[in-house]
């Protein structure tokens, strides 16, 4: 089934220019990019964003990191997309994520400078966990309007 997920490349993705190689990888892999901006968000946003986690005792740390620097909000489409940028991400501690994932291949440094400065986890992306976050994250950060869906070269090879 097509489906559309949210992914976020977060400030310390930004910071360290990650994003033209975050998005080759999901281009690579015959993802469609449908919408795609860049914010610099506040607490409160963040707030709406991590609703799930508001309380828990990491979400102090958690809004500190998502809301340090600007965050590249891309919506991705796809057969399955949810599950597959899911694993192309990796677990969510950097040290659990495999090589060949984003978080495996490029979140150690982001790890181990949050570990020094006694910051929260710092992971360098975020993408929806199912298709509910799914649809509730897209409506959040983007305007119907803004989102394009297109044919992509190659994509009629059968008859
Ligand atoms: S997930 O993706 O929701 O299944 O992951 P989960 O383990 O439930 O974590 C929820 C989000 O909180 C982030 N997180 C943390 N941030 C800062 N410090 C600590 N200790 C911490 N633990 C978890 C985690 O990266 C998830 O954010 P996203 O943006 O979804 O990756």
């Amino acid at each position: 089934m097509i489906e559309q997920t949210l992914v976020l490349i977060k400030p310390d993705g930004i910071y360290r220019g990650l994003i033209g190689n975050i998005i080759t990888r999901f281009e690579n892999a015959g993802l469609k990019i449908v919408g795609m901006r860049m914010r610099w968000i506040d607490k409160d946003f963040s707030k709406r964003h991590y609703a799930e986690h508001l309380g828990k005792e990491f979400y102090v740390g958690l809004e500190q990191y998502i809301t340090a620097g600007p965050v590249m909000a891309l919506v991705l489409e796809g057969v399955e997309v949810i599950e597959v940028v899911r694993k192309m991400v990796g677990s969510t501690e950097p040290k659990k994520a495999l090589p060949g994932t984003i978080r495996g291949d490029f979140a150690h440094v982001s790890y181990q400078q949050a570990d020094k400065e006694h910051k929260g986890l710092c992971n360098i992306i975020h993408a929806s966990a199912n298709q509910k976050d799914a649809v509730k994250e897209i409506m959040l950060w983007f305007d119907p309007m803004d989102l394009h869906t297109y044919k992509r070269a190659g994509e009629e090879w059968t008859k």
